[in-house]
């Protein structure tokens, strides 16, 4: 009776109280699904009837002028508000308007914001091992033995985040892109299968943000990212799919040349 159940679950492990999540469907192809979504602050709509869709594996760049509603998107697809209307689905199955932030983040989606929120006062091992720990979906507490296994997973983590010579500093002691590298590897040790990244390049330096491109190219297939970002060299970069928000909806979609060539993209955000 339970196969139908059983050939959906992931494999992670379920916590004794907490529902069972099905696993993430993505036998269509793609990864997350938004769908004429609205939302209203005080009659003001920061998101209007946007509907877009992520592909599994996408390095997906979203751009926009101020105000264009980009982390209010983000907001909308990690819980935090919740749409007026419209549908919001990880995987075919998965309905992220009905689920809380903690839900959410469970289901296997991953966020970064701006500001790094990493502990530090501990080492950047420390600080991994931490975020590993704070898996719900592992069988470990805080105060269990380290083993093999996770120890791995950091020394891999470390190393995709370039922080392998790093790992015994503290973490308060690491260069703002560091940091950022840092919080990101936290993010991984959940094993997110979707990322949003909400300007992950603000304030890095160029040789910094060059090796942040570098990075996400590195992750994009075996996750999903979505990025959010200004500048225009670290897009050109990712290489990606681009997406351009204006007033709430998406206003062009396409490789970055066409969308730069576009006059309705160049009019509202390139030209000013
Ligand atoms: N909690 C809120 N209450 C009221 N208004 C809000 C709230 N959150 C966002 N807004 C408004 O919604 C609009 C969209 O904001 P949002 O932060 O999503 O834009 P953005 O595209 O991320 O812009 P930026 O590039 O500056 O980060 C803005 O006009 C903003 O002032
Ligand atoms: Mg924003």
């Amino acid at each position: 009776m339970n196969t139908k159940i059983e050939s959906h679950w992931d494999g992670s492990a379920p916590a004794t109280g907490h529902m069972l999540q099905p696993g993430l469907d993505i036998s269509h192809k793609v990864v997350l699904y938004l769908d004429d979504i609205s939302v209203s602050f005080d009659g003001f709509k920061a998101l209007n009837n946007l509907s877009l869709t992520i592909d599994a594996g996408e390095l997906r760049c979203i751009i926009g002028p101020n105000g264009a509603g980009k982390t209010t998107m983000m907001d909308v697809i990690t819980g935090k508000t919740r749409p007026d209307s419209g549908t919001c689905f990880f995987g075919q199955t998965i309905d992220l308007t009905r689920m809380t932030e903690p839900e959410i983040a469970h289901a296997g989606i991953g966020r970064k914001f701006q500001k790094p929120t990493i502990f530090e006062n501990h080492t950047v091992f420390e600080n991994l091992e931490l975020a590993m720990k704070m898996d719900k979906r592992a069988f470990t507490s805080l105060f269990a033995w380290l083993g093999k296994e996770g120890r791995d997973k950091i020394s891999d983590t470390l190393r995709l985040i370039r922080l392998d010579h790093e790992a015994d500093r503290l973490a308060g002691l690491l260069s703002h892109g560091q940091k950022q590298w840092l919080e990101i590897g936290m993010l991984l040790m959940q094993e997110p299968r979707l990322l949003l990244l909400d300007e992950p390049v603000a304030g890095m330096t160029d040789d910094e943000t060059e090796r942040t491109g570098e990075l996400f190219k590195s992750l994009a297939g075996k996750h999903s990212l979505v990025v959010v970002e200004h500048d225009m060299a670290f897009i050109e970069q990712l290489g990606g799919k681009v997406t351009v928000l204006h007033e709430g909806s998406v206003l062009a979609e396409g490789n970055l040349a066409d969308v730069q060539a576009d006059p309705r993209v160049i009019e509202v955000y390139l030209g000013r």
